[in-house]
């Protein structure tokens, strides 16, 4: 820890800031949240206001970055252009943007991806001493009661990637120990990191992980996207439904054969860090606690 540095994580109310929050509080390091709800270590504001944004970076040196569920592009610009003005105006050492997803090779036609290249060209174009993290897929997206039922009632695990599309699937406290990495280490200002874990694994193997750890015969089932789209659109609306479905859109289409599957090398390289195993993270979760007759 160093007594100089002070931390802000913007996000911090989401899973993904929550995880850096966590990690820094752990390392005894100086930590302020930024989002629009009150909590500990929180100074609420909203990205869309400048003016909470400069009460929340006084005195800040380090900044952490997850942009919100936002795929309007204007919006999400604005939210850039509002952090990178805050950021420059209090001088920060370090700018840490987690574009939340990879970002293709190629132009696609889906706000996900698109809206997170421009928001990364933008932070790389600021003149800040900015890092870019592009995850991958998170395995907290299975760590929840509709995945979990499937898999120890019945055996299947469901999600919307072809079964063929390998994915180094990565955790969020392994996120937290890269974003850390990308915030402290000295001399990498400029790197954009392709951020995933040490192996990447099919639809099959991953299952496979999941039958190691469960003791049953577990069966990667490729959900539809459309199916898939429809039950988030109850949780999250449609506009944020339809965003995160072109993720997966592109993914069973035409996506780079290795978006999802990124070098691990160049990951401990930059940030000399590895990344935990899927099959540790699968390990780890209590699945029982889904069953349906479970005490919880
Ligand atoms: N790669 C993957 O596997 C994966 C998985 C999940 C999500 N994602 C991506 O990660 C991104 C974030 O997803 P999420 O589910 O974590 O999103 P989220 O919960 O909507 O956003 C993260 C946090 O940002 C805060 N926030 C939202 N709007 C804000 C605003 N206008 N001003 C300030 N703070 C704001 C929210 O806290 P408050 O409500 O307190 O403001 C929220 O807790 C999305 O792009 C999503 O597609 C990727």
């Amino acid at each position: 820890m160093s007594e100089a540095r002070r931390h802000l994580v913007i996000g911090a109310n989401g899973a993904q800031g929550a995880a850096v929050v966590r990690r820094l509080l752990a390392d005894g390091e100086h930590v302020r949240g930024f989002g629009r709800r009150a909590g500990a270590h929180l100074v609420p504001g909203d990205l869309a206001d400048p003016s909470t944004l400069t009460a929340a970076f006084a005195g800040i040196t380090h900044v952490s970055a997850v942009l919100p569920l936002v795929f309007d592009r204007e919006t999400v610009l604005t939210h850039v252009r509002n952090i990178v003005d805050a950021a420059k105006a209090a001088a920060v050492t370090r700018l840490v943007l987690n574009t939340n997803t990879p970002v293709p090779r190629d132009v696609t036609p889906f706000a996900a991806y698109e809206t997170r290249r421009a928001a990364e060209d933008a932070v790389r174009c600021s003149g800040l001493p900015v890092v870019v993290l592009r995850p991958t897929v998170y395995l907290d997206n299975l760590a929840n009661p509709v995945t979990g039922r499937a898999v120890v009632e019945d055996g299947v695990l469901a999600y919307p990637l072809p079964p063929d599309r390998s994915v180094a699937w990565i955790s969020h406290d392994d996120l937290a120990a890269a974003t850390v990495a990308a915030l402290h280490r000295p001399g990498i200002e400029g790197a954009v990191v392709r951020l995933g874990g040490p192996e990447a694994f099919s639809g099959a193997e991953l299952a496979a992980t999941f039958g190691a750890a469960t003791g049953r015969q577990v069966t990667y089932l490729p959900l539809e996207v459309e199916r898939f789209e429809s039950g988030l659109r109850d949780v999250l609306g449609e506009a944020a439904a339809a965003g995160v479905a072109g993720i997966y859109r592109w993914a069973a289409q035409a996506a780079d054969p290795d978006l999802f599957a990124p070098d691990h090398d160049e990951v401990e390289r930059v940030l000399r860090v590895r990344m935990h195993p899927i099959a540790t993270w699968v390990a780890a979760q209590r699945w029982e606690r889904w069953a349906a007759t479970a005490v919880r």
